[in-house]
C-alpha cells in the first residue's frame, strides 16, 4: 500500500499527481503555459520558471482537493530531478523537498524519461524484457529494459530529437507552437507527394532528423523564393511518412533483435497518430502506447515511476540537486543491466 505525491515541472507544465498503490490515480493536475510561450514560438526558460513559482501552490492545493487526501496521509513525495530546464526543475524540487521535510516521509527523485516510460504502467503491467521507444521534444532513444527499472540505451539520435524536428518544421510552415500536434493533424489531411530524404536508412538503431528537417525547410524556402505555393498538408504528410516510418522500422527491428515481449512507446510524440498506425498490428510483439492524456508532460507518469522506486526503496536525501542533463542508464535498479 502506498500513497505518493509527485511533482513534474521540467519544462513549461507545472503538474502534481497523487497515486494510491499502482494505478489508483486520485489526481493529476496540469497547469500548462503553452498559451504564454506560443507568442514567442517556443518555451522561454526564464518565463517558464517564473510562472511555475506563481502556480505551484495552487496546483498542489488542487491536487489534494481533487484526491480528497490530506498531506499527512502521504507515504512519499516524488519529483522530477531532470533532465529539463534548470530553473523550471528547481521550482518543483523546492516544493517537493519542503513537503517531504515537513511530513517526514521518504523523498524520491525521478528521471523524466523513466516517468514517460512508466506512464504505461498506469494502465497495464510491462512484460520484460521490453524495449522503450522514447520520442519526445528532447529525446529520441531506444532503451532496452532487461527487467523492471533497468535501462540500456541501444540507439539514439545523433542530432535533433523527433519532437524538436516537428516543432522546427512547424515554425517554418508558420504553425503555432508546438508544431507537433498540428503537423500530425495536417498530415492526415494530405498525401505524401513530396520526395524527402530517408534519414540514416541503415541497420543501426540510431536516428538522425536534422537532414530531413533541413530538406523540408529548404523546400519551403525555395518555393517562397520562386513565388510558388506549397501544399502544406502534403508536405506535412510527406515529412510524417518518412519520419515515422523510419522510427517504426527501427523500433520493430530492434525489438526482434533483442527478443523483447513488449515495446513501450513513451514521450510527447507517442501521441502521434502516424506512429500509432505504423506500430500497430504486430503479431509477435505487443506494442503499448500510453493513453493520450499521459503522453505529454504530467506528474501522473512521475508518480508511476516513483511507485516502482518506492517498492524498491530507492529513496534519496534532501540534498538532491536538479540535473538539467543526465543519463537514464545511471538510474537503473539492480546489477543485471
Ligand atoms: O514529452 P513532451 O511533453 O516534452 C518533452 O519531454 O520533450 O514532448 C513534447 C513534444 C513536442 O515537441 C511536441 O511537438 C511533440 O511532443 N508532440 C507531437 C505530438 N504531440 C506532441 N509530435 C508529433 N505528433 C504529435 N501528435
Ligand atoms: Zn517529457
Amino acid at each position: 500500500m502506498s500513497l505518493i505525491l509527485a511533482i513534474e515541472s521540467s519544462c513549461d507544465e507545472m503538474s502534481a499527481a497523487i497515486l494510491r498503490d499502482k494505478r489508483n490515480l486520485l489526481a493529476n493536475v496540469v497547469a500548462s503555459q503553452i498559451d504564454i510561450h506560443k507568442q514567442y514560438g517556443g518555451v522561454v526558460p526564464e518565463i517558464a520558471s517564473r510562472k511555475h513559482v506563481e502556480s505551484v501552490a495552487a496546483v498542489l492545493r488542487e491536487a489534494f482537493r481533487t484526491a480528497g487526501v490530506k498531506p499527512e496521509e502521504l507515504d512519499a513525495v516524488a519529483v522530477t530531478k531532470g533532465p529539463g530546464l534548470v530553473g523550471s526543475l528547481h521550482v518543483g524540487m523546492q516544493a517537493a523537498k519542503t513537503l517531504a521535510l515537513a511530513l517526514n516521509v521518504p523523498f524520491i527523485g525521478v528521471h523524466h524519461i523513466a516517468g514517460h516510460i512508466y506512464a504505461n504502467e498506469l494502465v497495464e503491467d510491462i512484460r520484460y524484457p521490453a524495449l522503450a521507444l522514447v520520442v519526445s521534444g528532447g529525446h529520441t532513444e531506444l532503451v532496452y529494459m532487461k527487467h523492471e527499472f533497468s535501462f540500456e540505451i541501444i540507439g539514439e539520435t545523433f542530432d535533433d530529437a523527433i519532437g524538436e524536428a516537428y516543432d522546427k518544421v512547424g515554425r517554418v510552415l508558420g504553425l503555432p507552437y508546438p508544431g507537433g500536434p498540428v503537423l500530425d493533424k495536417m498530415a492526415h489531411e494530405g498525401e505524401p507527394t513530396y520526395d524527402l530524404p530517408r534519414p540514416l536508412d541503415d541497420g543501426s538503431f540510431n536516428f538522425s532528423f536534422s537532414g530531413l528537417k533541413s530538406a523540408v525547410i529548404n523546400l519551403k524556402h525555395n518555393a517562397d523564393q520562386r513565388g510558388e505555393t506549397i501544399n502544406a498538408e502534403n508536405l506535412a504528410a510527406s515529412f510524417q511518412e518518412v519520419a515515422m516510418d523510419t522510427i517504426a522500422k527501427k523500433a520493430l527491428h530492434a525489438a526482434r533483435e533483442m527478443g523483447v515481449r513488449d515495446i513501450i512507446v513513451a514521450g510527447g510524440v507517442s501521441a502521434n497518430k502516424g506512429l500509432r498506425e505504423k506500430m500497430s498490428g504486430q503479431s509477435d510483439v505487443r506494442v503499448m502506447f500510453p493513453p493520450m492524456k499521459y503522453c505529454t508532460d504530467n506528474a501522473a507518469m512521475i508518480a508511476a515511476a516513483a511507485k516502482v522506486m518506492y517498492d524498491h526503496k530507492q529513496f534519496t536525501t534532501l540534498d538532491l540537486a536538479v540535473r538539467p542533463h543526465f543519463d537514464l542508464e545511471a538510474e537503473s535498479i539492480g546489477e543485471e543491466v
